[in-house]
């Protein structure tokens, strides 16, 4: 047998099939080769290059999902469930841990990296981990018929083709994302590409991961989870990278967060207590072609926002916070003030970097460029009282179930419209995800009688990069512009408020 690398991974699977199974190996060995693996199965042509790159853009990772406890709060420690990794070829940078965090290690790679990822499900349960926001490959992209079981491997290689942005990590097994999300796995994917790095954005200590989750306790400091299939799960307490009470001890200096909703349901309204302005520098997908300023911003589970915030001028001792203002219209107990996150201004610094006014560039997709512009594929969000749940294109989730219109042509750019207008069901906000693409959003539209709640969120929604999930609200279409991936099989689509998701508010779509 060979001694490349691509030939030591470790398809073992005890508990489930794996990434590879036994015959998908033994068909590859015949092959034999650096690029079999990646380049014969599941890269197009056109991906053998990248992935025969040298060593050094390619990186291996071991991945445990295993429990865990957290001192979530004072007394006993609060059982979780986390990530942990380990680098086993590539630059030990690769992985930033965050201390004391039940959140996994924040994975940071330049794009054109090969990732190798060997992911071991220490946990009781059946577990597949997936790439949010990432394009790449069916077979590697984490859908739930690649669910393994307690004590199996289940091994990844794909070649990280996104642009510098902030992407993340999370379980996602049939019916048990929430779950296991809320139980804490899930953990922030950063990409860095020369374009985004020849910009002067802060870095460093000046480059914070800021992901916003709740959570609710039992008197016993176990996590508390029954969501209801209305508005899902709202915690009680808001949690700052997975740490209760965090605070950001800034300097006068000025800070790209990279904010991520990590919630399973919570929807916020993001604005600084001191009217700090909220400037937007990215979105899902990485840098937006300019900054924008906005009054808030309106973040769902699952979207990432990235923001340029200076200190400079603020008084050393200072304090304020980071708060999730009042709305209405999305959901039951959607829409009440939290505090997110304190911020203290610790110490002076001198400051340097001004706001750059180009970022970037976003071919920017027009309606007349696409396929169907004609006839857009509709996809209707409707509520099903017998069942009692949120139903996408008229059904539930079936493992590998597609309808007609959700057979799309690869490499195509195509409308898609969302409606989220019938009758006589809840009528909560979703944020609507695709695995494997960045799409735009082409415009929303609602309904004069939907228009109060629309009306205190509209004006936080950043539409203005590349999106790979987006809130529609109760009475709103949405139209989205979108390139569909390359990559040919099966990829779900569906509503990242986790408990929908999981009561099976989610179909697949095929790239044919
Ligand atoms: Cu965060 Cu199916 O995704
Ligand atoms: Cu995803
Ligand atoms: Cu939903």
């Amino acid at each position: 047998m060979s001694d490349n690398p691509d030939m030591q991974v470790n398809y073992s699977n005890p508990g489930g099939h794996s990434g590879l199974d036994r015959r998908d190996f033994l068909k590859l060995a015949a092959v034999g080769g650096a690029a079999a693996f990646g380049g014969g199965l599941v890269l197009p042509r056109a991906s053998w290059a990248t992935a025969m790159q040298p060593d050094r853009d390619r990186v291996e990772l071991d991945l445990f999902m295993a429990p865990s406890t957290s001192q979530l709060r004072p007394g006993a420690p609060t059982p979780v469930w986390s990530y942990s990794g380990k680098v086993r070829k590539g630059s030990p940078n690769i992985l930033t841990p965050i201390p004391g965090s039940y959140l996994g290690p924040t994975i940071r790679v330049k794009r054109g990296t090969t990732m190798v990822v060997h992911m071991h499900n220490q946990l009781p349960e059946p577990t597949i981990t997936h790439w949010h926001g990432i394009d790449l490959p069916a077979r590697m992209d984490g859908h739930p018929r690649f669910s393994v079981g307690p004590g199996a491997t289940h091994s990844y290689k794909f070649v990280v083709e996104n642009r510098a942005g902030t992407y993340w990590y999370h379980p996602h097994p049939n019916m048990r994302t929430g779950i296991q999300a809320y139980m804490g796995l899930a953990g922030l994917f950063i990409v860095e590409d020369d374009e985004e790095q020849a910009l002067a954005l802060p870095r460093g200590a000046y480059d914070v991961p800021v992901v916003i989750q709740d959570r609710s306790f039992n008197a016993d400091n176990t996590l508390f989870y029954e969501p209801n299939m209305v508005d899902g799960l709202l915690g009680s307490d808001i949690v700052i990278n997975g740490i209760p009470g965090f605070s950001l001890q800034a300097a006068t200096r000025v800070y790209r967060l990279r904010l991520l909703n990590g919630c399973n349901s919570r929807i916020v309204k993001l604005a600084f207590s001191d009217g700090t302005p909220m400037t937007v520098i990215g979105t899902d997908g990485g840098l937006i072609e300019s900054p924008r300023s906005y009054p808030y911003i309106t973040m769902s589970p699952g979207e990432r926002v990235e923001l340029w915030v200076d200190f400079r001028d603020k008084p050393v001792g200072s304090s304020f916070s980071l708060q999730s203002l009042t709305f209405t219209g999305a959901g039951v107990v959607q829409g009440q003030f939290k505090n997110i996150m304190n911020v203290s201004i610790v110490r002076a610094e001198t400051e340097t970097l001004e706001l750059p006014s180009t970022l970037s560039t976003i071919q920017r997709y027009q309606l007349a460029d696409a396929a169907n512009a004609a006839s857009p594929r509709v996809y209707p969000i409707a509520w099903n009282s017998a069942v009692g749940g949120f139903m996408l294109n008229g059904r539930f989730f079936e493992m590998t179930d597609t309808l007609a219109n959700e057979r799309v042509p690869a490499d195509t750019l195509e409308v898609v419209k969302f409606t989220s207008t019938t009758a006589g069901g809840p009528r909560v906000a979703h944020p609507i995800h695709f695995h494997g693409r960045q799409f735009q959003i082409l415009d929303r539209t609602v309904q004069s009688s939907w228009q109060t709640g629309w009306n205190s969120l509209k004006d936080g929604f950043c539409d203005a990069g590349w999106k790979d999930t987006f809130t529609i609200m109760p009475g709103e279409e949405v139209r989205l512009l979108v390139r569909w991936t390359r990559h040919r099989g099966l990829f779900l689509y569906h509503c990242h408020n986790l408990p929908h998701e999981d009561a099976e508010m989610m179909r697949n779509y095929e790239v044919v």
